[in-house]
């Protein structure tokens, strides 16, 4: 019989986290995973293993990832002491450490023989560590190694995978630690040494604890180690899939930062008053939630060129309808389809003026376009394709 197959593959579910209180819950990323995302983890690894392969998380909460295999050994990790005490009940069969993952970095401190194929598994913290400092109550509760430091602790994991020379790494973490470049730049060790090979794409609103109002879309990733690694050119030709069943490459899109600057320009401040302002753009996600065009001077604002107004204009329109934009797009730039956008620049105009009259002024010959509305939905339809999200709600 195959080995593979018995697998305990249905478990019964572990209970939701229920020893953390607020405060060590974000410090900790204590969220745990639910069993169908486990299963789509082990669907990834299955075939991969063979015997005397060792299977590590190491931040395994209650051990939600961990499954008794045949001839290999499983290994459960976490800084957590009361969960590692119900992991350790709940996984007899794996072998349970309580250390600090971040500052373990060799094999032989979780006692892995340096010739065993080795798959990591879990859902890491992912936390922007500057956040949790400057967040009040607040504070780092452990150490992390300097050769794996980094603004986000998921990708602090990451590091630590790569440190481990693990063979294949399948985990859960936010889609934006490839998309954004500077994100996939502070990963770039990581990125040297392993290939995206699988994924699915599912939403953070899916996690019972985490924020419904903004979901954000996170990756479950199988990567394997690559001579090559991948550089971010391998990330933009990746074709990714959602849980929705929907699939996007990253470079069948243009996007607004290659027309217009996103951020302001540094030591340039306004002169007279008169300059067109608006707020600095990040991803979707963020323009859902930031003002656009502002009336008085602030250190993130952009001094709009009066030539290129009708692309702030466009980001203007686009923050308005976003909700017509899937949650897996959150951390994109603004998309834009420059040629047909030409074509339906007056309706955008046309809405954007309704909202901000002071703007009147720069386009003086203007005249209310008939049906905007209805124009700009066309417009984005074109744009999204299957991706275009039907709303009800408005
Ligand atoms: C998102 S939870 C995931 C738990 C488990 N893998 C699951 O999905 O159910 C993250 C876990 O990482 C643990 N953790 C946070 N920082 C850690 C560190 N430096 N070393 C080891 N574990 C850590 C937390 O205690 C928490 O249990």
């Amino acid at each position: 019989m195959n080995s593979q197959a018995l697998i305990q593959d249905q478990r019964e579910q572990l209970p939701e986290q229920q020893h953390l209180n607020y405060a060590r819950r974000v410090n900790l990323g204590g969220y745990y995973t639910h069993g169908e995302y486990v299963s789509v983890v082990w669907d990834f690894i299955r075939p991969l293993l063979s015997p005397g392969s060792t299977i590590l998380d190491s931040s395994c909460g209650y051990g939600n990832f961990l499954r008794a295999v045949p001839n290999m050994r499983v290994v459960g990790n976490d800084i957590d002491t009361a969960a590692i005490q119900v992991a350790r009940r709940s996984s007899p069969f794996a072998d349970m450490y309580n250390l600090n993952a971040l500052t373990t970095l060799s094999r032989s401190d979780f006692g892995i023989p340096d010739d065993s194929p080795l798959f990591i598994v879990g859902n890491p913290p992912y936390n922007d560590t500057t956040s949790i400092i400057r967040n009040g109550t607040k504070k780092l509760l452990f150490d992390i190694d300097p050769s794996v430091q980094s603004r986000d602790l998921g990708i602090s994991f990451l590091l630590s995978y790569q440190r481990l020379q693990a063979d294949f790494v399948c985990v859960l973490h936010p889609l934006s630690y490839l998309v954004k470049r500077t994100n996939f730049m502070a990963m770039k060790r990581f990125a040297d040494c392993y290939r995206l090979v699988d994924s699915l794409i599912i939403s953070s609103g899916t996690f019972s604890e985490t924020s419904k109002s903004m979901q954000f879309p996170i990756l479950i990733a199988l990567y394997e180690k690559n001579l090559f690694g991948m550089d971010y050119s391998y990330v933009q030709s990746n074709t990714f899939r959602t849980a929705e069943n929907k699939r996007f490459s990253l470079d069948q899109f243009d996007f607004i930062g290659k027309y217009i600057s996103k951020y302001p320009t540094r030591n340039i401040a306004p002169t007279d008053g008169s300059e067109i302002l608006f707020w600095t753009m990040r991803d979707l996600n963020a323009l859902k939630r930031n003002r656009t065009f502002l009336d008085k001077y602030e250190s993130n604002a952009i001094i709009v060129p009066p030539d290129k107004l009708d692309y702030y204009v466009y980001v203007d329109v686009v923050k308005e309808f976003s909700r017509v934009f899937p949650y897996y797009f959150g951390n994109f730039d603004v998309m834009i389809n420059n040629e047909l956008f030409l074509k339906y620049r007056d309706s955008f105009i046309s809405n954007a003026l309704s909202r901000h009259p002071s703007l009147m002024k720069f386009y003086p010959a203007f005249r209310t376009v008939d049906g905007a509305e209805e124009r700009i939905i066309e417009y984005l339809k074109h744009l999204l394709g299957e991706h275009y999200v039907e709303s009800t709600n408005n």
